[in-house]
């Protein structure tokens, strides 16, 4: 078989091997001290006072949608460009996904056009950090503040990314003195999703968290994660249970098993002390093609605003008017050439099964431009520099072809 250059890949070294082979070895394959210590660590690095490991990025948006209270007849705004576990994650506790439409060179959501999506039913908002280019946190948490929201970002594209006070209307970000923070500290927010899938910056096989600076929502995560139960007598509902022997627990809300193994988390951990080295690659590739691919005359690139530092989970090139009608063929002439590229997102609201419960197509204009001119190019932190070099190549040489057709 032809070798394939995907969009984006894990990359495993011998420590990451000796790490879970150590588990495999050790008394306890789940349940054990490596969740506490890949917990602490990315509690550390991003500055977030609580993280709560799950066993996906999908049941850690669970979780948190939980712990926040939303239920039945509640809204979230989000945004229709990322994946759908982040709309989904509310249908499971049966509230509704609304979706707000997206600015066209960052595809995040516009915090401008939130506002008009607000009613008496929304409770939470979550920006997607899509590609992992931070949303505007500061407007987003202004406006959650106004109308009594809770923030709860979807990181799962950002881990390694930095963000400073924020962007304020009309204003530019103060870069000598604000300071950067990392993505899921939660300076503007409830909570933030992390995903460990092996195409994001770290990688566990399945896995996800959830940050917080709040106790609650963290006591609440905790007890999500396995069963509703805790062995914690200070939360204990049975006031008598103090007379019971060790063996006493209690199931005290409707919970599930969204537990990650140590074996997950001792890889984590392995993958977590490499992240600066694997945001500064990403980086540096896209640096790369930033310069190799500007001013060409067929497609547009990411931009990166003043107020953050992309950790490019993703780099996704917008076709110029001329060529939106020949992506289809321009995408199969770079599969054929052996560049796995992807198209991210389809707008959620799209997919069948969100036009069955009623969405319609037109929601979110500017999301479905994006979508018709968007392909994900491939990028990740083990890319060598022959990769690289192949991917602009074959990208140019594609779209000149395509243009010439
Ligand atoms: C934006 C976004 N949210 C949520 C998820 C779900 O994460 P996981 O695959 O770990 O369940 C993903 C995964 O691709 C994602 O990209």
């Amino acid at each position: 078989m032809n070798k394939v250059i995907p969009y984006s890949r894990q990359s495993i070294d011998q420590d990451d091997i000796a790490a879970v082979v150590s588990v495999l070895e050790s008394d306890y394959l789940t349940q054990g001290p490596a969740i506490a210590k890949f917990e602490s660590a990315i509690a550390e690095y991003t500055g977030a006072k609580y993280c709560v490991v799950f066993s996906s990025g999908t049941a850690a948006l669970h979780a948190a949608y939980f712990a926040s209270g939303l239920g039945e007849g509640d809204e979230i705004i989000t945004s229709p460009i990322t994946f759908v576990a982040t709309s989904n994650a509310a249908l499971y506790l049966r509230a509704k996904p609304v979706f707000s439409d997206i600015e066209p060179d960052t595809a995040n959501i516009d915090v401008g056009k939130i506002e008009e999506k607000i009613t008496e039913s929304t409770k939470i908002l979550v920006p997607v950090h899509y590609a992992g280019h931070p949303v505007d946190l500061a407007n987003i948490r202004t406006l959650g503040d106004k109308y009594g929201l809770m923030v709860i970002e979807d990181a799962c594209h950002a881990l390694g990314a930095q963000y400073k006070g924020g962007q304020v209307k009309n204003q530019t970000v103060d870069t000598e003195n604000d300071e950067w923070k990392r993505i899921g500290s939660c300076t503007h927010s409830d909570m933030t999703i992390l995903s460990f899938h092996p195409v994001k910056h770290i990688a566990t096989g399945e896995g996800g968290a959830v940050l917080t600076q709040n106790k609650h929502f963290y006591d609440r995560l905790l007890m999500f994660r396995s069963h509703g139960i805790t062995k914690n007598k200070a939360y204990f509902t049975d006031t008598s249970a103090s007379g019971q022997g060790e063996w006493y627990y209690e199931m005290q809300l409707l919970g599930y098993n969204y537990r990650m193994t140590d074996i997950q988390a001792a890889l984590g951990y392995s993958q977590l002390t490499k992240i600066k080295r694997f945001v500064e690659a990403r980086r540096e590739i896209a640096s790369l093609y930033n310069h190799a691919f500007q001013k060409n005359p067929y497609f547009d690139i990411p931009v990166e605003r003043e107020y953050c530092r992309s950790s490019y989970h993703l780099y996704t090139i917008r076709l110029k008017d001329h060529l939106v009608k020949k992506r289809r063929d321009i995408f199969t002439r770079l599969r054929e050439e052996g560049l796995g590229v992807q198209v991210l997102y389809i707008p959620v609201y799209l997919q069948p099964y969100y036009q069955k419960i009623g969405y319609k197509a037109g929601l979110c204009p500017v999301a479905e431009d994006f979508y018709s001119r968007a392909i994900s190019i491939p990028i990740y932190h083990g890319m060598t520099r022959s990769d690289r070099d192949e991917v602009v190549n074959k990208i140019l040489g594609i779209m000149d072809e395509a243009d010439q057709s």
